[in-house]
């Protein structure tokens, strides 16, 4: 059963949004750009070519966890929740997650309304009789939930370590939103990748077949088509970078010689090395995963991970 109340995003020829974070970033100093632009069509279609990698442990582990241990989630949240699903995507490891609790109602959330409504569609066949309600909407800003899931406890599902991505400061912010969303006696079952062998975690991100470096350099691509930019791709290499004082692979975009290219109308330079900071990708401990919890007004109550202690699932309660 699929219940659409919200109207899919337009779409433009130029993104404002995508053009000032853009702009903004190529004229900051040290250049960093945020990782949202990444996932355009090709984009995104890179990043599920990413999750298959051999190299790229995080998906394949995460989704071990879900299929093994349904029963522990069964019994820790109980049935008829609403599922709140934040960046749903493909939805791939959902699934797992909604055979195991017996939910009363699924929310997937989405920056991208296309994608969405697909997948949205394909789990609703999947769960018939279970009231599916995508919304489309970007976590980080402020949101509201469907009237479909009004007086239902809700679970919070946040997979694939995408927290990650944010500052430790910007991820407790997220925390706190995702907690005044949800409401009192929810639930959160959160995805986090663990700190572990450096040269694990940077060919992770630096793959041998190169998807990673095509991924990275698909944002020149990108910047080109939508904001009429010059950017020579030959001119750019993909780096991925072990930031141990901030626990976090860093992938970045550095200019191979000196370059000069126009975006949107305005003129940048980089010297040959200087780098686009493109991505932050943090890394937490077993205590830092349950610090960042609490501080975000989440108390953990159970903790999944694997043998090797690659990735962990936390289930945190409202607090
Ligand atoms: C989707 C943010 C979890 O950080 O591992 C994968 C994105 N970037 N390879 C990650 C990503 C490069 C991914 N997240």
């Amino acid at each position: 059963m699929l219940l659409t109340d919200e109207a899919p995003a337009l779409t433009r020829a130029i993104d404002p949004a995508f053009r000032r974070d853009i702009l903004d970033g190529l004229s900051r100093s040290p250049k960093a750009t945020p990782p949202i632009w990444f996932y355009d069509q090709r984009g995104s279609e890179l990043f599920e070519a990413i999750t298959n990698l051999p190299e790229y442990y995080p998906t394949r582990t995460e989704t071990a966890l879900l299929k093994t241990h349904g029963a522990d989630f069964a019994a820790a949240v109980g049935k008829g929740r609403a599922v709140v699903e934040f960046g749903a995507g493909s939805a791939r490891k959902t699934p797992h997650l909604l055979r195991a609790i017996a939910p009363a109602a699924y929310v997937p959330i989405d920056i991208s309304g296309a994608f969405l409504q697909a997948s949205s569609a394909e789990l609703a066949r999947g769960f018939p009789g279970l009231p599916v309600v995508p919304v489309v909407g970007d976590f980080n800003g402020p949101l509201d939930l469907p009237k479909a899931v009004d007086g239902l406890p809700r679970l919070g599902f946040f997979p694939g370590s995408t927290i990650g991505n944010m500052e430790p400061g910007a991820a407790v912010d997220l925390l706190r939103a995702m907690r005044r969303l949800l409401g009192r006696d929810a639930m959160l079952l959160i995805g986090m990748d663990r700190i572990k062998d450096r040269d694990r975690l940077v060919a992770a991100y630096d793959d041998a077949a190169g998807v990673t470096a095509a991924f990275n350099l698909n944002l020149i691509a990108r910047i080109n088509r939508e904001l009429e930019g010059d950017l020579p791709i030959d001119g750019f290499a993909h780096r991925a970078i072990w930031n141990d004082d901030k626990a976090r692979i860093e992938m970045h975009l550095e200019a191979v010689r000196p370059l000069h290219f126009h975006v949107a109308g305005q003129c940048f330079r980089m010297a040959a090395g200087e780098t686009i900071h493109t991505e932050s990708s943090h890394k937490y401990g077993a205590r830092d995963e349950r610090l960042l919890l609490r501080a975000g007004g989440w108390e953990p109550v159970g903790e999944w991970t694997d043998a090797e202690g690659l990735f962990s699932l936390v289930l945190a309660e409202a607090r």
